[in-house]
């Protein structure tokens, strides 16, 4: 596991995340992803979709707006209690999270030095996290609006659409991905902690009484997700539950699932059972009934709410640290790269940026260029291929290794002369298989999962 700044280095050089606003010197708690970064996330949020609708005959999707009622988040507590406890120094008027400085510092609030300047703070006080703007041409306080600080509400303010459109009924979920944002004091460890994030929200309404399951069922099953489909190593996660003080106002139970980052152990998912918090809430607010009919039973009732809540930049990051591998001295002998440093990020080849390159093995013929783009051509309506040319056959192998893509393909002589074959590389093992260009879409597949 590397430090890291090797990370961020590593992401900005490769493509993966650069700071927001780049050539302006950046904006604190921001951050954008390159060509190599989009890929990598929309691979985790195909897996995620796959995994929490598509195989679940009763979880439905959902893309909200981002901008909602402003009375939503008075209905959800947002307004009045979602903040972080600030300490401003009376010297330098740095800002920081009291909680945290308390973490770092180990002593009570009063006795606190700012790390700046090492001045002492002024009292503590609540700072609400969510970001405002003005709707409409007038910008007063009947005109504010939030930009929402979780995907959640907008799921819970939809459940009567859903429930009135869809062949629905408890237990059943509602999934979304989408992003978030807050205001944090301080943002940091790059992608960890930002403004702007992406959350993949699942609320699974479920009967009451049967939410001591769900919550225990969902703890498992996204444990399963990280482990058995992501391919994360099962000693970097573990699950900590949260003491009844340090729950949030609206869950009864809570289970974060933390990573072992190289920041130390870390939340990158809470699982939350919230009883019928919101949608008591929003009843409440709206006036609108919310409860759900039970035609077979007669029953009607407010269901429970079992929420796993992940963030995809955080899965991101977990992904990289757990995929960053340096190599002394390099895989080869070659003498080009016997006293080098070679990095393979050692992603899981589904989730992989690149899938397959293609890599003509001499340039400037034209017989082996064509044929490799013609290989080109045919793989990448299937797959997301790279070609290649520049440089030695050994710099493109570990370029492409770098970045994680699991197979390389080369094209020489023996290809248009001989057996229209190609040599694939495996990334891993570094093994070489002939393949037939006819079987290659076919042998690609297989070796590919559908998240
Ligand atoms: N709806 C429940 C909810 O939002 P949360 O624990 O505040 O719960 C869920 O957030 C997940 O969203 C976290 O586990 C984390 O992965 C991600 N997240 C929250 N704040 C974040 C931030 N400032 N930057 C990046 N990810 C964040």
């Amino acid at each position: 596991m590397e430090n890291l700044e090797k990370i961020v280095s590593f992401c900005k050089r490769k493509g993966f995340v650069f700071q927001s606003s780049d050539i302006y010197g950046g904006f604190g708690g921001f951050y954008d992803y390159g060509p190599l970064g989009v890929e990598l996330k929309n691979n985790i949020k195909k897996s995620w979709w796959n995994y929490t609708v598509y195989k679940r005959a009763n979880v439905v999707g959902l893309d909200s707006s981002i901008i909602m009622n402003p009375k939503i988040w008075e209905a959800s507590g947002h307004t009045k209690t979602f903040s972080d406890p600030l300490a401003e120094c009376k010297e330098c008027h740095k800002r920081f999270r009291t909680d945290h400085l308390i973490k770092e510092q180990n002593c009570d609030e009063a006795n606190l030095k700012c790390p700046n300047c090492k001045g002492l703070f002024m009292p503590s006080r609540q700072f609400n996290l969510m970001l405002r703007t003005y709707i409409g041409p007038v910008e007063d306080d009947a005109s504010v609006a939030y930009l929402r600080p979780e995907t959640a509400q907008a799921i819970f303010v939809n459940y009567r659409n859903i429930l009135d459109t869809q062949r629905v009924k408890p237990p059943f979920g509602i999934a979304q991905i989408g992003k978030g944002f807050r205001n944090e004091i301080t943002p940091g460890n790059f992608i960890f902690r930002t403004r702007e994030f992406e959350q993949m929200e699942l609320e699974f309404f479920v009967k009451p009484g049967e939410d001591e399951k769900f919550f225990e069922y969902w703890v498992n099953e996204r444990m399963r997700w990280y482990v058995e489909v992501l391919g994360i190593k099962k000693e970097n996660l573990r699950i900590a539950y949260q003491s009844k003080e340090d729950l949030a106002h609206y869950a009864k139970a809570c289970g974060d699932i933390e990573y072992k980052f190289p920041i130390g152990w870390s939340e990158i998912e809470g699982i939350a059972n919230r009883g019928d918090f919101d949608l008591t809430q929003h009843e409440k607010y709206s006036g609108v009934d919310l409860k759900y009919f039970d035609a077979e039973s007669g029953e009607s009732y407010l269901p429970y709410v079992i929420e796993p809540s992940c963030g995809v930049d955080r899965v991101v990051l977990a992904l990289l640290c757990e995929a960053y591998t340096e190599i002394e001295g390099g895989r080869t002998t070659t003498t080009e790269s016997a006293k080098e440093i070679e990095t393979v990020l050692r992603l899981n080849k589904n989730l992989s940026p690149v899938k397959i390159a293609i890599l003509p093995l001499v340039k400037n013929k034209e017989i082996i260029t064509e044929k490799a783009k013609e290989i080109y051509n045919l793989l990448s309506s299937h797959f997301y291929c790279e070609y290649d040319e520049a440089g030695t056959i050994g710099r493109r192998y570990r370029r492409q290794d770098e970045i994680g893509t699991p197979y390389c393909i080369t094209i020489d002589f023996d290809t248009v002369e001989k057996d229209n074959s190609v040599t694939v590389r495996d990334r891993d093992t570094m093994a070489q298989e002939r393949i037939e260009i006819d079987n290659l879409i076919m042998y690609f597949y297989k070796q590919f999962n559908n998240l």
